[in-house]
């Protein structure tokens, strides 16, 4: 059933995508279609029969719903619902439980009837499943089948929870976890470990028999998946590749998750452009990369080749756009990322004025200033600008309980060896060695754990800023509220955060503003970080002068880079300054080998700083740049 398609920029899709700007607008779409329908069945005396999905991506959509629900009347008492998924084996009534979490985001706030909720059942024996399956199947055809379903899409390109090797004409079964689905998950099961290593889904048949199909996504973490999905070969490999097989699937995403494909990544390959100074520097970096060429080698065929000719005829000759590119390359590298005194700046990335700077680094956690930045805060400093560092979280959830003991015991030995009284911290020392004892995965610290776990990290962040020429009181630990409150309630920021940000950039005035730019983990701290920070710079833009002055970089944190058309300052790092950077993050011990939440990748943190740097450095050398042992970048964020 391939689809035809009649217009130029979305041929390579092979199915259809609509687009909207971001996750809000498009869930109030989704859930005005889900609404729309509802109504229609309840005109007709008919039920609704939709297909849910569970995880982030509807979160949006439900409370939308909710919203419909209370605001404008709208009624569920005709809707039955068919949930794709629960993992294997899970009690309803446990945190991590899709019952819970349906629950939690509509169920209990709309007038559904609980007999009309299907979600598969975790508890059952193993014996049980095959015909309890069967069963599933059976009880969304007496219905008449689903009217809609609506799906989320995991990293492996699975649906429900078909993962790579599916068959597309599969039911509902119990299937393994594929290990990355599992690791995304996580941080609500508190560790892979606790991860259930099966689930129930409905199968690829079963989504497939559905009237209407609406598959979401959003933000840059699921943009390499959507393209797979949309524009890749379909193959066992990547299930959602399944869907281009249906004529009733739509593709409901926002831009960052759009912007792998090609109309977007590469423009210039299917359609004319408007060529403005970032897509020329966009396309000549994709073509050098594309041909394996240095910029200043290409040609007038190789851009022609390559879809460029538009670009080769409007702007050319391709030697002067070659050259141009090339100069402004070369024009973001800077040993001088607080601008290089009494010298022409009209082409530096910082100002040469005032020589000497005030520069606040934003650090996220106790250890992204170095991991992130570490060369270039190590250069501020020795270049002898007025650096402060302001770590923003504690992070005191990244600790391991035995060292958190561990370090009481320290302080009851110490104590004891001096002759103090250490008989309360004793006390304290014995309930928390019970506490641990019991502890079930994701189970809440309590007090005294988190200050312990705080206090390493903060005792380590001391000693990285320290090893990177900080003296003391220019090293601010803001331990910011919104942190402590995101263990218990999604929407954590708060004015105190802001206000508290506020203050302490108007302590400084500085000149510069570090700050992690992060944003393709939108629930995540270093996000929420970089927001406050925004937030905080916006305010005082309206009321301080200095702000005027004050101009903010962004750095990525453990992630990856910036793309190179985008960099803006490039620090290149000797190898020496290598291994200071590496020293300055070996301060940091809790976080070393072996790292409570080391995210996807299993390097530590050090080797992945490295990496990523060289990396840089590297593709630089590629474009015909100077070969440097490493670089950091950064872009600047206007405000
Ligand atoms: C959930 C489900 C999964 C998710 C997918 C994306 O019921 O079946 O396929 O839709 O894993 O998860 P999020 O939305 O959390 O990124």
């Amino acid at each position: 059933m391939a689809r035809l398609n009649l217009l130029e920029e979305t041929r390579y899709e092979k199915l259809p995508v609509t687009i909207y700007p971001d996750e809000h607008i498009a869930s109030k779409k989704v859930a005005a279609r889900i609404a729309n329908l509802i109504r229609e069945k309840q005109e007709n005396n008919q039920p609704a029969v939709l297909g849910l999905a569970t995880g982030q991506t509807p979160v949006g959509v439900y409370a939308e719903l909710v919203r419909l629900h209370r605001e404008e009347g709208l009624s569920f008492k005709n809707v039955v619902t068919f949930n794709l998924d629960e993992y294997y084996p899970m009690k309803p009534e446990s945190a991590q439980s899709y019952v819970t979490f349906m629950n939690e985001h509509l169920f209990n706030h709309v007038d559904i009837n609980r007999a009309n909720v299907h979600i598969p059942d975790g508890t059952l024996s193993l014996d049980e499943i095959p015909a309890y399956c069967i069963e599933y199947e059976r009880k969304i055809s007496s219905y008449g089948g689903l009217d809609l379903q609506i799906l989320g899409i995991g990293r492996t390109g699975h649906i429900g929870f078909n993962e790579p090797g599916s068959a597309p004409n599969s039911g509902t079964r119990l299937v393994t976890l594929d290990d990355l689905t599992r690791r995304d998950a996580s941080r609500d099961f508190g560790g892979k470990a606790n991860v259930p290593t099966k689930a129930i889904t409905m199968g690829i048949g079963t989504i497939f028999k559905a009237r209407e199909i609406i598959l979401m996504a959003w933000n840059q973490k699921k943009a390499p998946i959507i393209r797979k999905a949309v524009e890749g070969e379909i193959s066992s490999e990547v299930p959602a590749t399944y869907l281009q097989l249906s004529d009733k699937v739509e593709f409901v995403i926002d831009t960052d998750a759009a912007s792998e494909l090609t109309r977007f990544k590469t423009p210039w390959l299917v359609k004319d452009c408007t060529w403005t100074d970032y897509l020329i520097r966009k396309a000549v970096i994709w073509l050098a990369q594309h041909t394996g060429k240095p910029i200043l080698k290409l040609t007038e065929e190789d851009y022609n080749n390559n879809g460029m000719a538009q670009l080769a005829t409007e702007k050319g000759p391709v030697y002067d756009i070659n050259i141009r590119i090339f100069n402004e390359i070369q024009h973001t590298i800077t040993g001088w990322p607080g601008g290089k005194p009494n010298a022409d700046d009209s082409q530096r990335p910082e100002r040469a004025v005032p020589a000497h700077k005030r520069v606040v680094i934003f650090s996220p956690h106790p250890d992204d200033d170095v991991i992130s930045m570490g060369g270039t805060f190590i250069r501020l400093a020795d270049q002898g600008h007025d650096v402060h560092v302001a770590y923003q979280t504690s992070g005191n959830t990244a600790v391991w309980d035995d060292d958190a003991l561990r370090f009481v015991e320290f302080a009851i030995d110490f104590g004891k060896s001096q002759q103090l009284d250490t008989k309360q911290l004793e006390n304290l020392y014995g309930n928390m060695r019970n506490f641990v004892a019991a502890k079930q995965p994701n189970q809440p610290d309590p007090k005294e754990i988190l200050t312990v776990k705080g206090l390493i990290r903060k005792g380590e962040a001391i000693a990285g800023a320290r090893f990177a020429g900080l003296p003391d009181d220019h090293i601010h630990f803001m331990d910011l509220p919104f942190y402590d409150r995101g263990k218990v309630q999604k929407n954590p920021v708060g004015e105190d955060d802001i206000l508290q940000t506020m203050e302490l950039l108007r302590s400084i005035k500085p000149h510069q503003v570090f700050a992690a730019g992060d944003f393709a983990d939108p629930h995540g701290t270093h996000k929420i970080c970089f927001d406050i920070v925004l937030k905080a710079l916006q305010r005082l833009k309206a009321t301080d002068d200095w702000v005027k002055d004050c101009w903010l970089w962004l750095y990525r944190g453990a992630w990856h880079e910036f793309e190179v058309y985008e960099i803006e300052m490039a620090v290149p790092l000797s190898p020496s300054e290598v291994e200071r950077k590496r020293l300055a993050i070996f301060k940091h011990q809790s976080q070393k080998d072996r790292p409570v939440f080391p995210g996807d990748d299993a390097r530590e943190f050090w080797v992945r700083a490295e990496d990523r740097t060289r990396e840089t450095a590297h593709i630089y050398d590629e474009l015909g740049l100077a070969e440097y042992e490493a670089m950091e970048a950064f872009i600047r964020y206007s405000f």
